[in-house]
C-alpha cells in the first residue's frame, strides 16, 4: 500500500495554486441530476472523492467524462439516466453520496440511495435531510439499509432545521428547485459552498435566493437546464496551506484562493504571530520562530472551520505555551491526536476539548492517517518535524487534496511516496 515518506524541517517557500472546492464540485455534480441534457463544470479538482461521484452517476447511467484535453473538467449528460439507485458498494466509500437523494427525488418522483453509516469522525445521521423531503410531502421508507423515497411531485414547506446542517440545507435545496410552490429553509448553513451550489442551479434556472445566510428561498420552477460552471476555490485546501505557511515559512503565497472564506483563520494566524497578508484572490502567510498559543473552537461557517481543526493543531502543537482546541461540529474528530502524540506531541483530551502544550520540536514517526484532514495535520506536523515521518492509508489524502505532494514540493518540501 502507498506511504508517504517526509523528511521534515525545511523552510518551505513559493506560491501554490488551490484547486476547486470539493465540497462544492460534489453537490454541484449531485444537482446536475435536476438538469436536462449537458452540463459543464470546470474547475473541478482531481481527487478520488469526485471520481467516486462519477461512478455513482454513471451507475445510475449518466454520461459523466472528463472534457477532452481539460483535466479539471466534467461534461455531464443526463439524458441517458437509467437507474434511481445509488448502491451500497458506492455510499460506503463516500458521504456525500447521500446528495443525490434531493435530485432524483425532486425530478424523477423517487431514489433508493444506500444508508451511509457511522464515519470515522463521527455518528453522521441524515435525520435532518429526511425531516425536510417528508415535509415537502415525500414518503419516507427504510428498507434493506437503503432510504426509499417518493413523491409524485413534492411541495413546497417549511423548513426549520435544527442545526445549520451542511449536507441537510444542500439536498433541501435540491429538493426544493423542481417542487411545487415555495420552500424557505431557516436556520439554514451559510457555508459559501452552499453559495456555489445556489449560484449554480440558478444558473440553470432555478429561484434560489438567500443562498449564504440562514434563511434560504427556493421558488419551484417546472425544469432546469444543462450550463456551463466553474466550481469555486477550495477553501479548506488553500486554508491547509495557509497553515504550512506559518508552520514551515519562509514566505508562502496561497493564490487563486478567496480570503474572504478564511477570515477567521487569518485571523488566528496573526494572532500567533505570523504576518499576514491578502489581495482579492491569494494569501500570504510568513511563519515565525515559535507560533503563540490561540484558543479555537469549531463552529459552522463563518466560525472557524472543523476542517481545518486537525491542521490547526499541528501549528499548535509547536508553540510556546498552551491552547484549548475545541471541536463543536463532530463528535469524534480527535483521531489525528494519538499520532501527533507518537511524534512527540503534547496533547490531553477531555470530551469535545484538546489542550496542547507546545514543544520546540516534534520527531517524524510512522503515523496512519484516518481521514482527508487528520492526514493533512500529520502531513504538516511531518514537514515541521525533525528526521523523517511516514504516513501510512493516504488514500484518505488522496480523497480530499488534489496534487498534494507535487504542490508542496513546489515549495521545497522534501516529500516522496513509498510502497510497503
Ligand atoms: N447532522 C445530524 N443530522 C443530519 C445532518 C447532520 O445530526 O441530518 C450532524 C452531523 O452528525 C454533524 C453536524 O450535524 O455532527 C454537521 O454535519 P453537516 O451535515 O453540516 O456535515 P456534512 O454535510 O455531512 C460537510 C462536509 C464536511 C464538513 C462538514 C461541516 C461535504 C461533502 N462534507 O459534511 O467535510 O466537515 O460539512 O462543515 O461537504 C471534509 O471535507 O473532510 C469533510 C468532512
Amino acid at each position: 500500500m502507498e506511504k508517504l515518506k517526509i523528511t521534515g524541517s525545511r523552510v518551505l517557500s513559493g506560491s501554490v495554486i488551490t484547486s476547486g472546492a470539493k465540497n462544492a464540485a460534489l453537490p454541484i455534480l449531485a444537482a446536475t441530476i435536476l438538469t436536462e441534457g449537458r452540463t459543464r463544470l470546470f474547475n473541478v479538482p482531481g481527487v478520488v472523492d469526485m471520481i467516486t461521484m462519477r461512478k455513482i452517476l454513471q451507475n445510475l447511467g449518466v454520461e459523466a467524462k472528463e472534457v477532452e484535453g481539460r483535466r479539471d473538467a466534467v461534461e455531464i449528460n443526463i439524458d441517458s439516466l437509467t437507474s434511481l439507485e445509488a448502491p451500497y458498494d458506492l455510499v460506503r466509500k463516500m458521504r456525500a453520496s447521500v446528495s443525490v437523494l434531493g435530485p432524483m427525488l425532486a425530478k424523477y418522483g423517487r431514489a433508493r440511495v444506500s444508508m451511509p453509516g457511522g464515519c470515522a469522525i463521527g455518528e453522521r445521521p441524515i435525520d435532518m435531510h429526511l425531516a425536510a423531503f417528508s415535509k415537502m410531502g415525500a414518503k419516507i421508507e427504510m428498507n434493506h439499509g437503503y432510504v426509499e423515497a417518493s413523491a409524485k411531485r413534492l411541495r413546497g414547506a417549511e423548513v426549520c432545521l435544527d442545526y445549520p446542517t451542511v449536507g441537510g440545507t444542500e439536498n433541501t435545496i435540491c429538493a426544493a428547485v423542481l417542487a411545487d410552490g415555495v420552500t424557505v429553509i431557516d436556520n439554514a448553513a451559510r457555508e459559501p459552498e452552499i453559495a456555489d451550489l445556489a449560484a449554480f442551479l440558478n444558473k440553470a434556472g432555478a429561484k434560489i435566493e438567500g443562498a449564504g445566510t440562514s434563511r434560504i428561498e427556493i421558488e419551484g420552477v417546472a425544469s432546469l437546464s444543462g450550463v456551463d460552471y466553474t466550481i469555486m476555490p477550495d477553501r479548506i485546501e488553500a486554508g491547509t496551506y495557509a497553515i504550512v505557511g506559518a508552520l514551515c515559512g519562509g514566505e508562502v503565497v496561497v493564490q487563486n484562493c478567496n480570503p474572504g472564506h478564511l477570515t477567521v483563520l487569518l485571523e488566528k494566524l496573526a494572532e500567533a504571530g505570523c504576518y499576514v497578508s491578502a489581495t482579492d484572490n491569494s494569501i500570504t502567510v510568513r511563519g515565525c520562530k515559535r507560533p503563540r498559543p490561540v484558543n479555537i473552537a469549531t463552529h459552522p461557517y463563518p466560525g472557524f472551520p472543523t476542517d481545518l481543526q486537525a491542521q490547526w493543531m499541528a501549528l499548535m502543537a509547536f508553540t510556546e505555551g498552551t491552547s484549548i482546541v475545541r471541536e463543536a461540529v463532530f463528535e469524534r474528530r480527535f483521531m489525528h491526536v494519538p499520532e501527533l502524540r507518537r511524534m512527540g506531541a503534547e496533547i490531553r483530551v477531555d470530551g469535545d476539548t484538546a489542550a496542547v502544550t507546545g514543544v520546540e520540536r516534534l520527531v517524524g514517526a510512522p503515523v496512519m492517517a484516518t481521514d482527508i484532514r487528520a492526514s493533512a495535520s500529520l502531513f504538516l506536523a511531518g514537514l515541521a518535524a525533525k528526521n523523517t515521518t511516514i504516513i501510512s492509508r493516504i488514500y484518505h489524502l488522496r480523497r480530499g487534496y488534489e496534487r498534494i505532494e507535487e504542490k508542496l514540493k513546489g515549495l521545497g518540501a522534501a516529500v516522496e511516496t513509498v510502497d510497503d
